[in-house]
């Protein structure tokens, strides 16, 4: 088969004709780690590994090439970097934007944790995000502009949920109408992309609830 690596302008060519039951991080070592990326627990953990694998955005080392119907079908696998964050080189790109927009969007406890049995499931659902950017890739609307991208309303919905200081739960509310409502055109690309199968939609629903519709306080007349 035909491996296409994207390399600055254009693309780096190879011939790969072994066994098809590997994973694309396995295929770059056994091409002889030919570019440069990223990768570090090669477990789907780390999210490290994230690329735009035969046009969407993947984790690498969760990939196998037997899955990819384009390799089925046309023996080629195309492997480039994701496009909407900068490119350090290769295939790696500097996602500090991610971390960035977390701490715009004021996510962290000022109190300790309260723990709602009825929400921990979905806590831990949330709790899955890799912050690998595969959300953000596949979004129609993310360009690395004001739109802070669908890792927020998946980490706010936790947070919010557990943060007890009432004043910080207004501030995050404020700041996801902010970077993430006002821009959101509900495509759910976000959620189809997720390589740890986290429904953003309950994240996105759960947080219009709580910082827009309001639901809640206007049943409350609060
Ligand atoms: S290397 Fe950690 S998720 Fe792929």
């Amino acid at each position: 088969m035909k491996v296409k690596i994207k390399v600055g302008d254009g693309y780096q060519e190879f011939q790969y004709d072994g066994d098809l039951n590997i994973t694309v991080t396995s295929l770059l070592e056994k091409l002889g780690n030919p570019v440069e990326y990223s990768c570090s627990c090669l477990q789907g953990i780390c999210g490290a590994c994230a690329m735009v694998i035969n046009g969407e955005p993947k984790l690498a080392c969760q990939t196998f090439l037997k899955n990819e119907q384009v390799v089925k079908e046309y023996e080629v696998i195309t492997i480039e970097p994701l496009s909407k964050f900068p490119l350090i080189k290769d295939l790696k790109v500097d996602r500090s934007i991610l971390y960035d927009s977390m701490k715009k969007s004021k996510i962290w406890l000022e109190s300790d944790a309260k723990v709602n049995e009825k929400d921990l499931d979905f806590e831990y659902e949330m709790s899955l995000c890799l912050m690998c950017g595969c959300c953000c890739e596949a979004c129609p609307n993310y360009d690395l502009g004001d739109f802070v991208g669908a890792h927020i309303p998946v980490s706010a919905s936790k947070v919010i949920g557990q943060e007890k200081d009432s004043g910080h739960v207004k501030e995050i509310k404020k700041s996801y109408k902010k970077g993430f409502y006002n821009h959101c055109v509900k495509s759910l690309a976000c959620e189809d992309s997720c390589p740890a199968g986290i429904s953003t939609q309950r994240a996105i629903s759960r947080m219009n609830k709580k910082s827009v519709w309001r639901i809640r306080e206007l049943l409350h007349h609060d």
